[in-house]
């Protein structure tokens, strides 16, 4: 199978991202041919400051070669990197219903939070079409807030097939159901707009602090809680096997404990489970070279596919002979 999906450089990578999104990056890497990009096109819809965002764009990378991506088996590069993505948006763009974009939920998100509404902002969708459909890709691992852009993406496809012929493959979401949507501190999902992440390699005594400080109900101890839906018991499912899991289920049944007790061990869990990576974030950070040639690898990697396919979508519209 053919596997893409791109993540945003707005800032550093918190527990939703790892396992709504990259986690399945890492999973689906090994038995299918899988790109990979930093989405820095799309980040200019919103991060307005030069530096800041080429700060973001080499931190994501380092985060997600620290977590496991690797390049020897999955092609990673930094979108703009491509600049054949652009081209295929516009010819895109032109098939493309303004409702379609109107109805997209995470504009009118943006919107209803004070962004002002720039045209990126609004045509973000068919940008995000452009750099799924120019890699072939057949499915696209992405949190549950994302499965509408892919949804959209196969509206658009398909309607080029239907009006051009058949030039693009339509692609399919893939969602981890169990962490679709990771809760954050306040106990809504975790999001850098709702200031309510923890993010993967924050030092870890303010982490701690976070984790400490996440919003609880005000039950009595002793009282016996259902472990469904307690956003603490989410986020203790994410670092624990199955056996740590019934465990965990059987106290919150019987009650009489304590939620720091519960917050304690998803600090004591988190942080064995990101020990690894935060040792081998260090190591790629102070390889530069190293990481810019995994960079340019990709790109060029990235740029055969996509020129390919550019070439056989302006051949189908009839911009090219
Ligand atoms: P944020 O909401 O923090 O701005 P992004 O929109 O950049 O995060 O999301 C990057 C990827 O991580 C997407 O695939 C998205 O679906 C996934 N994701 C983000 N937050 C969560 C969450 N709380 N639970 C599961 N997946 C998430
Ligand atoms: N819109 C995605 C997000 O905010 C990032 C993205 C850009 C993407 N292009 C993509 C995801 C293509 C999957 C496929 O997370």
């Amino acid at each position: 199978m053919r596997v893409l999906s791109g993540i945003q450089p707005t800032g550093r990578f918190h527990w939703g991202n790892y396992f709504g999104a990259i986690r399945q990056y890492i999973d689906l890497q090994s038995d299918n041919e899988a790109y990979y990009f930093i989405a820095n096109l799309h980040a200019l819809t919103t991060v307005r400051e030069a530096d800041q965002l080429r700060q973001n764009t080499l931190d994501a990378v380092l985060d997600l070669l620290a977590l496991g991506l690797d390049p020897d088996r999955a092609t990673l590069f930094v979108q703009s990197d491509v600049p054949e993505v652009s081209e295929l948006c516009w010819l895109l763009m032109s098939g493309t219903p303004m409702g379609l974009l109107e109805r997209c939920v995470s504009y009118k998100d943006k919107i209803a939070k004070g962004l002002t509404a720039n045209a990126g902002l609004f045509t973000y969708p068919v940008l995000q079409a452009a750099d799924i459909l120019i890699y072939d890709a057949e499915v696209v691992p992405v949190g549950l807030d994302q499965v509408q852009h892919v949804e959209v993406c196969r509206d658009i496809a398909q309607s080029f097939n239907h009006h051009f012929g058949e030039t693009f493959v339509l692609p399919k979401p893939s969602v981890l159901e169990a962490t679709a949507k990771v809760p954050g501190t306040d106990g809504e999902k975790m999001s850098k707009s709702y200031d309510n992440t923890i993010e993967i390699f924050e030092p870890l005594k303010p982490q701690r602090k976070k984790i400490m400080r996440i919003t609880t109900d005000s039950r009595p101890m002793e009282d016996a809680k259902e472990p469904e839906g307690d956003h603490l018991f989410q986020l203790f499912a994410c670092f624990a096997d199955a056996a740590e899991l019934a465990e965990m289920a059987a106290m919150y049944r019987r009650g009489g404990f304590g939620y720091g007790e519960v917050k304690k061990a998803i600090a004591d869990a988190s942080e064995r489970y990101f020990e690894e990576p935060r040792a081998k974030r260090e190591e790629f950070a102070a390889h530069p070279a190293r990481v810019a040639e995994i960079l340019a690898d990709g790109a060029s990697q990235a740029r055969k596919k996509a020129s390919e396919v550019l070439n056989r979508a302006k051949k189908a519209c009839g911009v090219s002979g």
